[in-house]
Order: C-alpha cells, then sequence, then structure tokens
C-alpha cells in the first residue's frame, strides 16, 4: 500500500527534463479599486518561466512583486491578461498541491505544532506520510528540536523557516516564495541560500523568488527580473549563468559580483556600493520607466 502511494505521490511529469516554458504570463496588469482612489499596480507584464529553473524578481518596494506572485499562484485574479501553468490557469494546479507558496509574514496554523503543520501540508498534497522527509527538512531550516513547538512560541525568523519546510515537504512543480528569509538573521539566510536551492534544483521544481537582497537573488536564480517602480513593469531580464551548486566561495568571485553589479545599475544604485550585500528597497524610488526614457 505504501509503495502505490508513494509511486502515485510522484507522478512521471516530475521526472520530465527542464525544458521549455512551464509558466506564461501574458499581458497581466492589475489595478486595485475604482475611480480616483484606484492603484494601478501592475502594467502589462509578459513573462515564461522554463521548467526547473529559478526566476528572481527584484524591484522597489511597492512595484507590484508581490501582487505579481499572487496572481502567478492564483491567488489573486489579473485586471487584464492570463498566467497558465503547463497550459492550464494556477488555481487548478494549486487545488493538486502542486503550488507551494511561502509569503512575506509566515502563515502556520497557530493551533498545530511545528512538525504538524509541516505533515498536514503532505497530507493536504494527498502524499504519504514520511517523517523522516519532515525531520530531514526541519533540520536543514535549523529547527531540530522545536518540532512540537508552536508557532507563537517561535521568533519571525524560525516561524518564517518553519513556513520554508512546510512549502518543501510538498515536492511542488511551482515553489512561490515572497521574500522567503525576510526575517532571517543574516547568518541562516546565508545557509538556507546555499543549502535549500539543492532540494528544488533538481529539474522538477520551477521557481519564482521575490526577494530584497541582490546576493541572495543572484545566489538562487538563473534569470533576475528587475521591474520598474509602481506601476510595476519588466524593465530588465539578467541571466545568472553560475554553475551549480552555487558555493559560498562564489560569491566572492569577479562573475558573481559582475552579475550583482548590472543588478544594483538597473535597480539605480550607485556602482560604488558593494551591490553584492544591497538591498533592493534602499533605492530611492524613480519615476517609471517611461518618463525616465522621456528624460533621456
Ligand atoms: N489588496 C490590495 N488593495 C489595494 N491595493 C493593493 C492591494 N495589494 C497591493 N496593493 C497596492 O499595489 C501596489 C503593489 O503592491 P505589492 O504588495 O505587490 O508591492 P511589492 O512590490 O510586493 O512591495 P514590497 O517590496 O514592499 O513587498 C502597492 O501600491 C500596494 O499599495
Ligand atoms: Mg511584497
Amino acid at each position: 500500500m505504501l509503495n502505490w502511494l508513494k509511486l502515485r505521490t510522484r507522478p512521471v511529469a516530475l521526472r520530465r527534463p527542464p525544458r521549455g516554458p512551464l509558466v506564461t504570463i501574458e499581458r497581466v496588469s492589475k489595478r486595485f479599486g475604482r475611480g480616483r482612489g484606484a492603484v494601478q499596480a501592475l502594467e502589462p507584464v509578459d513573462l515564461t518561466l522554463d521548467r526547473g529553473t529559478t526566476t528572481a524578481i527584484v524591484g522597489p518596494s511597492g512595484c507590484g512583486k508581490s501582487t505579481l506572485l499572487r496572481i502567478a499562484a492564483g491567488l489573486e485574479t489579473a485586471s487584464a491578461g492570463s498566467v497558465l501553468i503547463d497550459g492550464e490557469p494556477p488555481q487548478q494546479m494549486r487545488v493538486r498541491g502542486e503550488i507551494a507558496v511561502a509569503f512575506q509574514e509566515a502563515a502556520l496554523l497557530p493551533w498545530r505544532t511545528v512538525d504538524s503543520n509541516v505533515r498536514l501540508a503532505r497530507r493536504l498534497a494527498r502524499m504519504p506520510p514520511d517523517q523522516q522527509a519532515v525531520d530531514r527538512l526541519l533540520g536543514l531550516v535549523g529547527l531540530a528540536g522545536f518540532e512540537k513547538a508552536r508557532p507563537a512560541a517561535l521568533s519571525g525568523g524560525m516561524r518564517q523557516r518553519a513556513a520554508i519546510a512546510r512549502c518543501l515537504a510538498t515536492e511542488p512543480r511551482m515553489l512561490l516564495l515572497d521574500e522567503p528569509f525576510g526575517a532571517v538573521d543574516e547568518l541562516t539566510r546565508r545557509r538556507l541560500n546555499l543549502e535549500l536551492p539543492r532540494l528544488w534544483t533538481d529539474g522538477s521544481t520551477t521557481t519564482l523568488l521575490v526577494t530584497h537582497s541582490i546576493q541572495e537573488a543572484v545566489l538562487l536564480s538563473d534569470e533576475i527580473v528587475v521591474m520598474t517602480p509602481r506601476p510595476g513593469q519588466i524593465d530588465q531580464r539578467i541571466a545568472v549563468s553560475l554553475p551549480r551548486p552555487r558555493t559560498a566561495a562564489l560569491i566572492e568571485s569577479p562573475a558573481f559580483l559582475e552579475i550583482a553589479r548590472t543588478v544594483g545599475r538597473a535597480l539605480g544604485i550607485d556602482s560604488a556600493d558593494t551591490p553584492g550585500r544591497e538591498q533592493t528597497d534602499r533605492h530611492q524610488p524613480q519615476p517609471p520607466k517611461s518618463a525616465r526614457e522621456a528624460a533621456a
């Protein structure tokens, strides 16, 4: 019975080689509200995500990154345009438990323990229980010993790490992460940046990640999408052709620093800064791209 379940939960589709687009975002725009109080969060955005790749979205605060992620997850409706994941709307994949989402604020069930939150995610994704896998994940995110703690007894960073473990426990086809390490201390963040991608870069998971850290974007992604200030549009797409697995030594390499500098420049951060460590939200909001072009 268990073997049958194991086979059933690892469909052949997951083993497909990373080739071709999995996600197609076409002319997606978003306007919140109506009339004079309306907020145009996104101008039409076109983006394709190839199977098995990781794409990082960076841009100034309020430019629509979370909105785009929520639309890609099927949690928010676009005002216009469409999102297709493997040819179908994201809602359908989410219902099947094939999309995992971790937000800026970790959302754990407060009455359940850490361990139980992670196990529940597997159950909801109709996966067989696998305590070993759950323990391994909790160990990886540094929560060994806190399995029986309830979220209220954890720090913000610990809650965030528990939420990441919960996401990864379902071995999703599509992983959507919104500043997943925002509340995590710098040392742990670095460790997670180096270790966690090993779990989702085996070719079966396509990841879309929002981050304010240029260094994190370069470390984790195959491509960085730089957005303009609100209303958000894609300003630049920057390829990150660095070998995997990415190591701590790579961060100091000229190739890494060059990409970080390119991203920093795209965000309007002074190149005299150390862009590898720069946070994208330190940058002063700029006028939209169209206005910058008009001024040029
Ligand atoms: N539910 C909502 N109702 C009204 N306006 C909203 C809503 N959600 C987002 N917005 C507005 O849309 C714009 C984009 O918000 P979004 O949260 O996507 O930005 P962001 O790029 O993720 O910012 P940050 O980096 O600060 O997280 C903002 O101006 C925000 O005020
Ligand atoms: Mg956000």
